[in-house]
């Protein structure tokens, strides 16, 4: 019995994850490949809740970016060992909305947090366990933003300092360049050549991984 594959979607706010999804399903569908879909964080009721906490932006104290941090690594945890395992176990593939590469690029790039830090963390959740693939909408921050501002109601994390998605994006082109099972497109262009890039990357997966 053959496992799953596990397909991540990542990107800063305003980069058009949702409607590249969208596109990726689609393209799974006409492979007859069965999949689910999972966001992170959250995607268990557990890890929703975590979601709720770790994105409101009215806490009465400072959530400390260690909080943040710890919030992220347990909501993936439930979602690793309740969804994503047993789904590839039982030879589903998983479309992801986001993953560990968030964490790096959000709490290492964005957030300062040394990186043997994140990576013990991440150690002790994911065990080695890695997308077999990552799809980068890669945007410059002051375009992804105004999208995401006229998309209205930003969450806590959607509120930090333009320095702060400068760091984040940077963070993610370094992460992006350095790791072979990541697609990078680039999510500036029109949205019709962005979801023909994202088809392009999912027929040539999905053909040699059939
Ligand atoms: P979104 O999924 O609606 O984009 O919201 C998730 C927010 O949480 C987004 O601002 C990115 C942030 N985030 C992190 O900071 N670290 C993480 O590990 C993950 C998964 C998300």
């Amino acid at each position: 019995m053959s496992k799953g594959k596990f397909i991540v979607i990542e990107g800063m706010e305003g980069a058009g994850k949702s409607s590249a999804i969208k596109v990726i399903t689609k393209t799974l569908d006409e492979h007859n490949i069965a999949y689910q879909q999972t966001r992170e964080p959250g995607g268990t009721p557990l890890a929703e809740q975590l979601r709720t906490i770790v994105k409101s932006a009215d806490h009465q104290e400072v959530v400390t970016q260690e909080t943040e941090l710890f919030l992220m690594y347990a909501s993936r945890s439930q979602l690793l060992q309740n969804v994503i395992e047993p789904a590839l176990e039982g030879e589903q593939w998983v479309i992801g909305d986001r993953h560990d590469m968030s964490s790096r690029a959000y709490q290492g790039g964005g957030r300062k947090i040394c990186e043997a830090t994140i990576e013990s963390i991440a150690q002790v959740t994911l065990k080695g366990f890695k997308p077999d693939l990552t799809i980068y909408l890669d945007i410059e921050p002051q375009i992804g933003l105004s999208r995401a501002k006229a998309r209205g109601d930003l969450d806590r994390i959607e509120l930090e300092q333009f320095e702060f998605f400068e760091r984040v994006h940077a963070k993610y082109r370094q992460l992006a360049a350095q790791d072979k099972t990541v697609v990078t497109i680039d999510a500036s262009q029109s949205m019709e050549k962005v979801h023909q890039n994202v088809k392009q990357a999912i027929d040539a997966f999905c053909v040699a991984n059939k």
